[in-house]
């Protein structure tokens, strides 16, 4: 499907920040499918459609959340704008755009960390979370800590080190959740510890 009609869509389910947002997270998204040597199109896709849940009203989406029988795991992710808008605006964009590619899908759902897919790895999925980030209209003024880790993943992942962004995104989201008091979804503290490991970081890697 052509982006213009991705974008006909959006502008009649987010505001025109979330467009411009999601448009910005489209472009990197495509400048780190170059790095990682992803499908181009699905990058795209993912970007551009990722947030496509995230201006619905409550009695809209928890129609999609009934509807799509979309699965509550944990208490936290019942949260809508940090965790569950993820799986509602996947399961909108294959209700509304005919998307039916699982990965596409999946890396929407996966984006808050969300759920247990098969694909929550794939470097899509983590380019997907990494540009969420790194887009250029997102405005971090006032969040030291959120600025000083876009910068450092900034280098980090365009210069092809995938799970050490990782590691640093999920680290330094945990600090910042638990900072403003936003419940941290079982999956990240997981992810952490096991790039922890595999890496042999620590939380010194998260200064700043
Ligand atoms: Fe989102
Ligand atoms: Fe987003």
């Amino acid at each position: 499907m052509p982006e213009h009609q991705f974008v006909s869509f959006l502008k009649t389910v987010v505001t025109p920040k979330r467009l411009e947002h999601s448009l910005g997270v489209m472009q990197v998204m495509s400048e780190l499918a170059e790095v990682y040597d992803l499908d181009q199109e699905k990058a795209r896709t993912i970007g551009i459609l990722h947030d496509a849940g995230k201006d619905l009203p409550p009695h809209v989406y928890n129609q999609l959340v009934e509807e799509g029988n979309i699965q509550i795991q944990y208490a936290c992710e019942a949260n809508y704008i940090h965790y569950l808008h993820a799986p509602v605006g996947s399961y909108l964009v294959q209700r509304e755009l005919g998307i039916t590619d699982d990965l596409i899908l999946d890396a929407i759902t996966t984006h808050t960390y969300f759920g247990s897919s098969q694909h929550f790895n794939d470097p899509l999925c983590w380019c997907m979370r990494f540009s969420d980030l790194l887009e250029p209209t997102r405005n971090w003024e006032g969040e030291r800590m959120i600025l000083e880790c876009v910068k450092r993943l900034r280098e980090i992942a365009y210069s092809g080190k995938l799970e050490e962004g990782a590691f640093l995104e999920t680290g330094v989201l945990i600090k910042w959740f638990e900072e403003l008091g936003i419940p941290v979804h079982p999956n990240m503290r997981q992810t952490k510890q096991a790039l922890a490991v595999k890496l042999g970081l620590d939380d010194s890697f998260l200064e700043i």
